[in-house]
């Protein structure tokens, strides 16, 4: 009989860890004792470090495991790296491992940084003349940054801070409606709580200063601060990746040459910067590479992809991240991207395999982590076109996939090793894989009783 099911419950936060489970297995599950081991198995084994993952987030049950790997051979300004990656996605990292053993052997990755300027704003409502604002901003400003000294010691000392605030006139967009928009130097961190504590302190001074200030009377002694908070959108925090060759040296592929196929890529490149549709499928596979570093060394990959995804919007229509030039007998593949990231602060260190994602990578700086995932984003990327434009990209997909689904079956390594060879001709479905493995157990125990 159907069990009856409570869907809601008061004060679950404050149950215990066991007595999450229990409420979770005994509600929402067929079978709770089941649900509750399968729950307590993906617990890490020590349980001072579990402590330190439930510490991430609230109401935590388990851990939800993703496949950790790397790719080796990445040549990035005549550095080798093997990059940590965290992905789902089978041909992920096979995909950033060909392309970056291809690249090694034709210069590698060049990088450059073009910016590291991170933005935040207090967004403001003032019910006054904008040209006596104007006036007493200089003095509103030294105050501001005077008021932050205390937050802003500490990064000044490593060479950051704030660098800037502007006041911005948004009346004509919203009633009343003013910006302060600040610009800092977070150095190796990304710098979320850095900025927010500062923009949060821009605000209270923001009202004293108007409260206290005898140029203001009666409704203009009254700002209401809407709210203070960084903007993800930092197309000023950028980096360059590219990679180049003489098209020659690009071999040939699949039986196509390397004019033909410097042609067909340049072309699907255009492609993704013209049409949106393509546009969107060509830069999820750059984010592929990227999200996969981020993930592994606990950066922010939503903050990564929002922004990615504005600046690929810049000039007002969604394009490609990438671009490719294909002149006097060289090939180029570049990417313009904007990637605030830290590898201090934040979880980079806290989380137990970002800090080994972070060794593995000679501990770099947030620059040069701007540069690695530049690197890996635009591999994924020339993996991805490379096979569009020559093989499709099922076959390597499908052998994935298969490999994937065997897996699941527990197939040996003989079932595999007959599957690989006979789905090089059929066509792989989940289905599909599951007759053959059923007919390849049915013949092999006729065959034993047989002998
Ligand atoms: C699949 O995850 C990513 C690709 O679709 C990217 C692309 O089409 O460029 C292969």
């Amino acid at each position: 009989m159907e069990q009856k099911r409570q869907k809601s419950v008061k004060g679950f936060s404050k149950l215990s860890k066991e007595d999450k489970i229990n409420w979770i297995a005994n509600n929402f599950f067929q079978n709770p004792t089941l649900v509750q081991k399968e729950l307590m198995s993906f617990w890490h084994p020590n349980a001072k470090q579990q402590k330190i993952l439930d510490g991430f987030s609230e109401n935590t049950l388990s851990n939800f495991v993703m496949p950790y790997g790397v790719a080796p051979n990445f040549l990035i300004n005549g550095h080798t790296y093997c990059v940590p990656m965290v992905i789902e996605e089978s041909s992920v990292v096979a995909a950033a491992s060909s392309a970056a053993k291809f690249w090694s052997t034709r210069g590698g990755f060049k990088t450059e940084i073009i910016g590291t300027t991170k933005i935040g704003q207090v967004h403001f409502s003032w019910e006054g003349n904008y040209e006596t604002l104007k006036a007493v901003f200089p003095k509103l400003k030294e105050k501001l940054i005077e008021d932050t000294l205390h937050i802003t010691a500490n990064m000044r000392k490593r060479g950051g801070g704030i660098l800037d605030i502007e006041l911005l006139n948004m009346t004509h967009l919203e009633p009343n409606y003013y910006q302060l928009k600040a610009s800092f130097e977070t150095c190796d961190s990304m710098g979320a709580n850095f900025i927010n504590s500062n923009l949060e302190l821009f605000g209270k001074t923001l009202t004293h200063f108007f409260q206290n200030s005898s140029l203001f009377k009666g409704k203009e002694q009254e700002v209401n601060v809407i709210m203070a908070i960084l903007s993800n959108y930092t197309p000023d925090c950028l980096v360059r990746a590219t990679v180049e060759c003489p098209i020659e040296q690009l071999g040939n592929f699949e039986g196509m040459d390397s004019k033909m196929f410097a042609r067909k890529f340049n072309t699907a490149v255009n492609i993704a910067r013209i049409d949106p549709y393509r546009a969107t499928t060509h830069n999820k596979g750059i984010f592929n590479g990227i999200d996969a570093v981020v993930l592994a060394t606990a950066n922010d990959f939503r903050a990564i992809e929002s922004c990615g995804h504005a600046y690929a919007s810049r000039d007002g229509q969604y394009r490609s991240l990438s671009q490719c030039l294909v002149e006097h007998g060289v090939f180029k593949f570049w990417i313009d991207i904007p990637l605030a990231v830290g590898t201090v602060g934040g979880l980079t260190r806290l989380h137990p395999m970002a800090n080994r994602s972070l060794e593995l990578l000679g501990n770099p700086s947030a620059t040069e982590l701007m540069s690695i995932m530049a690197s890996v984003g635009l591999a994924q990327n020339f993996a991805a076109l490379k096979s569009l434009v020559t093989t499709g990209i099922q076959k390597g997909h499908m052998k994935m996939h298969l490999l994937n689904i065997l897996n699941h079956m527990e197939a040996s390594e003989a079932e595999t090793k007959q599957a690989v060879i006979f789905f090089e001709k059929e066509a792989v479905s989940f289905s599909s894989v599951r007759d053959y493995i059923a007919t390849l157990r049915n013949n092999n125990q006729i065959s034993t009783l047989k002998n």
